[in-house]
C-alpha cells in the first residue's frame, strides 16, 4: 500500500496569489505536485491533503483547490489546518462519503490494509492547533473499539516544538492524555502531519511523527528566535511518500515534484537497456 501525502496547498480563489507575490504561484506549484503523482508507477492507493489546503477559507478557493485536484486518480481526503476554515471545507467536499455533516472533520477509512485516522486539529481564527477532549475521545473511542489494525493518523499540526520560535509559537494544545494514547496502542503506526512546510521528524508516544514537505513555498527565518519570517525560499513543490513495507514498517520519504526545469532526462534508461 502507497500513501501519497501533499501538505499546506495555500490555494486562493483564481486571480489572487499567495501573499500577493506572483512568484509564489501556489496554484501552478499544486498542478505540478499533481501531475507528478499521477505519473508514479506504481500509482498511490489513496492520497491524504493534510490541511492549510487554502490561505483564506472561501468558496471561491475550495473551488479552486477542487478544480486542481480533480485529475488525481486515487481517492482524496481532506482535512483542515489553521488556514482552513471548517463549514466551507465541509460544504466543499459534502459530496464525499467521508466528510461528516456535523462537528468536528474526523474519520476512519478501513479500506486499506493500513486504517487511516483523520483528526482534526483546526480552532477558528487561530494559527495554533488543539484536540481538545472531546476529539480526544473521539480518537481514543475508535482505538479502544475498532479490531486492532496497522494504523496511520494523520493531522495538520504536529505534536512537538520545532526549535524555531516562530512556530513554535503556534503550540499544539494537547488537552487530555495524546501522548500516553499514541504510546499504549500497539498499532499506532505513528502520525503524518503537514503544517511547517519543511520536512522533519520526531519520536512522540514512542511512534514517528513525520512532517510533510510543503506544496506551497517554505518561510525563511534567518534565525531560530525570528518572530516572523523574512523572506520566502522558493524550492521546488514538495509531498510525500509512506510506503506500508508490512510487519508494523512504514517508510516515509519526501519528493519533489518534477518540472520540466528540474530533472535531466538524458539518463533515461529503459529496462531493455539495462538488460543489454
Ligand atoms: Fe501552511
Ligand atoms: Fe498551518
Amino acid at each position: 500500500m502507497i500513501i501519497a501525502q501533499i501538505t499546506d496547498t495555500h490555494i486562493l480563489p483564481k486571480g489572487k496569489e499567495w501573499l500577493d507575490q506572483p512568484e509564489t504561484d501556489t496554484a501552478g506549484r499544486l498542478r505540478h505536485v499533481v501531475e507528478h503523482i499521477n505519473r508514479l508507477m506504481p500509482r498511490p492507493d489513496v492520497l491524504l491533503l493534510t490541511g492549510d489546503t487554502v490561505e483564506i477559507g472561501c468558496k471561491d478557493a475550495y473551488q479552486h483547490l477542487k478544480e486542481i485536484l480533480k485529475p488525481l486518480s486515487m481517492p482524496v481526503y481532506v482535512i483542515p489546518g489553521n488556514h482552513d476554515d471548517r463549514e466551507e471545507m465541509r460544504a466543499a467536499f459534502s459530496d464525499t462519503s467521508y466528510i461528516p455533516q456535523e462537528g468536528f472533520l474526523q474519520y476512519v477509512i478501513d479500506d486499506f490494509p493500513v486504517r487511516l485516522i483523520a483528526l482534526d486539529t483546526n480552532v477558528p481564527n487561530e494559527d495554533y492547533g488543539r484536540l481538545c477532549k472531546e476529539r480526544l475521545h473521539w480518537l481514543e473511542e475508535k482505538l479502544v473499539n475498532l479490531p486492532p489494525k496497522p494504523t496511520l493518523l494523520f493531522m495538520h499540526h504536529y505534536p512537538m516544538k520545532v526549535g524555531q520560535k516562530c512556530f513554535d509559537k503556534m503550540v499544539f494544545h494537547m488537552e487530555g492524555e495524546f501522548e500516553k494514547l499514541i504510546e499504549s496502542f500497539p498499532h499506532i503506526l505513528g502520525i503524518v502531519a503537514g503544517h511547517y512546510h519543511k520536512m522533519c521528524t520526531s519520536l512522540f508516544g514512542g511512534k514517528i511523527c513525520f512532517v510533510a514537505p510543503s506544496a506551497a513555498p517554505t518561510h525563511y527565518f534567518a534565525k531560530d528566535e525570528d518572530n516572523y519570517f523574512s523572506a520566502i525560499d522558493l524550492v521546488y513543490p514538495s509531498f510525500a511518500l509512506h510506503r506500508w513495507m508490512g510487519k508494523a514498517r512504514m517508510v516515509s520519504e519526501g519528493v519533489q515534484a518534477v518540472t520540466s526545469n528540474n530533472r535531466l532526462d538524458r539518463f533515461k534508461k529503459t529496462s531493455t537497456d539495462l538488460a543489454s
